[in-house]
């Protein structure tokens, strides 16, 4: 039986690998025509600063449980392996951007200066748009045979994802100086910016890894949940963790006036509506899976996280 405490060992292992095939990623030859220039170490620069890489955790432990596998499975037959990767590349180009001058005008990520900081605005430019081509190329070649017959489906449903990502930053941006704004416009928000990816990384591990229509249709619930909870508490984090604890200056949102759930339910509404949340979550995946340990203890990670 796993254990709440178990979480951070379980998150090391995951972690461990996932950057190790990260490095390997950014040597393929493919890549060769940006080694020509900075572009290539300003992408390597924002990939291995250590983030959770809980994307790709997540897309990997759903295909575990949808395999009925209650260990760590070999990376390279894992069937979102590929999968895993592409979707933790996106979101750090995702970050990459989102930190630029012409957006949150973020100093500091992951505990280091942001990528502009070290290597300018156009190479940070250049490295987050090349992480959101990249990755697709990722998913199509490093997706395991046996997976690759749902590869067309995935890779639209991903590209979808990528644009409602993209969606929901051009909100973030807008929302601020929008007169009336409503609950629902902050849910939409966040289930574009945020919930895209996480859902994508656990609905398309499902699809890849030959889940049937009830379980795709209990994960994707699940995670749908998990990424409203995980931006919930992002903003929370925001106002309660100090910069160094969070790796990201601390405050900003109030400073730069974004439309936040902290806003709209202060700490205490905002905790309590993330912790529903993940209840719920936990409960959709009960009866559709047998192991459903880690998946449960990752959404409760979710929320208790302090960075
Ligand atoms: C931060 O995501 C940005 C949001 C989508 C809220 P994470 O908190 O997952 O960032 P890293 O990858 O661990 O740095
Ligand atoms: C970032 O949201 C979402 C994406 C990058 C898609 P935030 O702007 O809230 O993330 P942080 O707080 O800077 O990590
Ligand atoms: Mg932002
Ligand atoms: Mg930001
Ligand atoms: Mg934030």
């Amino acid at each position: 039986m796993l254990l709440q405490s178990d979480i951070k060992s379980i998150l090391k292992q995951y972690q461990l690998t996932i950057e190790a095939e990260l490095e390997l990623l950014l040597k393929e030859p493919s890549l060769n025509s940006l080694a020509q220039s900075q572009a290539l170490e300003s992408m390597h620069y924002s990939v291995m600063n250590g983030g959770k890489r809980l994307r790709a955790i997540l897309a990997l432990i759903t295909a575990e449980a949808v395999l009925n596998s209650e260990t760590q499975a070999d990376f390279k037959t894992n069937p979102a392996s590929g999968l895993a990767l592409a979707i933790e590349l996106v979101h750090c180009g995702s970050l990459i951007h989102d930190d630029l001058p012409c957006m949150d005008d973020g100093d500091l990520r992951r505990g280091k200066p942001t990528n502009h900081k070290v290597y300018g605005e156009a190479m940070a430019l250049l490295a987050g748009d090349t992480l959101l081509c990249y990755p697709l190329e990722v998913l199509i070649t490093k997706t395991p045979e046996l997976a690759k017959l749902k590869i067309t489906r995935v890779v639209l449903e991903l590209i979808q994802a990528i644009k409602d990502m993209i969606a929901g930053q051009a909100l973030d941006l807008e929302l601020p100086s929008k007169a009336q704004k409503t609950i629902e416009d902050l849910k939409k928000m966040q289930e574009l910016k945020t919930g895209a990816l996480l859902r994508a990384s656990v609905r398309l591990a499902a699809i890849l890894a030959g889940a049937n229509e009830k379980q795709i249709i209990a994960l994707d619930s699940y995670a749908n949940k998990l990424g409203l909870a995980f931006q919930i508490t992002d903003d929370i984090l925001d106002n309660t963790i100090s910069t160094d604890q969070l790796g990201k200056t601390a405050g900003k949102d109030l400073k730069q006036n974004k439309f936040t759930f902290v806003q709209e339910y202060g700490l205490e509404g905002a905790s309590k509506l993330a912790i529903d949340l993940i209840n719920s979550a936990k409960d959709d995946i009960d009866s559709v899976m047998i192991y459903t340990a880690k998946l449960k203890l990752i959404a409760d990670y979710v929320i208790s996280r302090n960075n």
